[in-house]
């Protein structure tokens, strides 16, 4: 029997990473990036706060921001590429206040998320929110089985965005990842399309 996801071509040969759709969410525009975004990227991406726990290095000026979008944005056509990244939008002012985004982890039909937004919006719940239509996305479009995310243990707040979603943790692997001149371990969380399923059924995720 063939597997079929939401497209037309079988799960075996589609790519699920290919051609997402925009989001939208109470508070939130979760779309694809555009050139126009390089100041409101560059006045979140040049915080040492923001990239304290994360792979990337500050952005030194506007044309590092403008740099990473001109890689970016050419990926949405790529029907090669296994991952998507999303700018995140307050709906309140237009303003890109940050980036969510999902790629392709080692498991079969499985995905991980990453995020991250500037100092002033923490703590008003909006990478939950945002993160709650990706996982949803995940599992009702793209078809996947499992949806995970990793971050550094001192990233208290990464964490707690990762169980708000529905994930549990798994396990920490330890120096997993070189970055910014030290092996650093990774906390591993994960939910499955079970789980998603069992959560919506009663109500509490989806
Ligand atoms: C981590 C981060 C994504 C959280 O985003 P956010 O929009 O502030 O998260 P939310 O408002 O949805 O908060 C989710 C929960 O985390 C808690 N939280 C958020 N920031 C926190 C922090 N710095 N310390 C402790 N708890 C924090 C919130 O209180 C909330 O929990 P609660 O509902 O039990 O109170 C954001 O701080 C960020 O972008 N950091 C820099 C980039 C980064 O580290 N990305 C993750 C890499 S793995």
């Amino acid at each position: 029997m063939t597997r079929r996801g939401s497209g037309d071509l079988p799960l075996e040969v589609r790519n699920a990473y290919y051609k997402l759709p925009d989001l939208e969410t109470e508070r939130l525009k979760v779309r694809r990036l555009a050139l126009d975004d390089a100041d409101d990227m560059f006045a979140y991406a040049s915080s040492e706060e923001v990239a304290r726990y994360v792979l990337w290095t500050p952005h030194r000026s506007r044309d590092d921001s403008l740099a990473f979008l001109r890689m970016t944005i050419p990926e949405y056509d790529d029907p090669h590429i296994r991952r998507h990244k999303w700018g995140i939008v307050l709906k309140a002012t237009g303003r890109l206040i940050g980036t969510i985004d999902i790629f392709k982890s080692p498991g079969d039909n499985a995905g991980e998320i990453g995020y991250a937004i500037g100092t002033e919006y923490w703590g008003h719940g909006y990478v939950t929110e945002a993160a709650t239509a990706v996982v949803r996305l995940g599992f009702e479009h793209m078809a996947l089985n499992r949806i995970e995310a990793r971050c550094n243990p001192a990233n208290t707040g990464s964490a707690r965005v990762m169980e708000k979603v529905g994930m549990s943790y798994e396990g920490t692997i330890r120096e997993q990842v070189f970055v910014k001149g030290r092996y650093v371990d990774l906390k591993v969380y994960s939910i499955l399309k079970r789980e998603y399923d069992a959560g919506k059924d009663k109500g509490s995720t989806g």
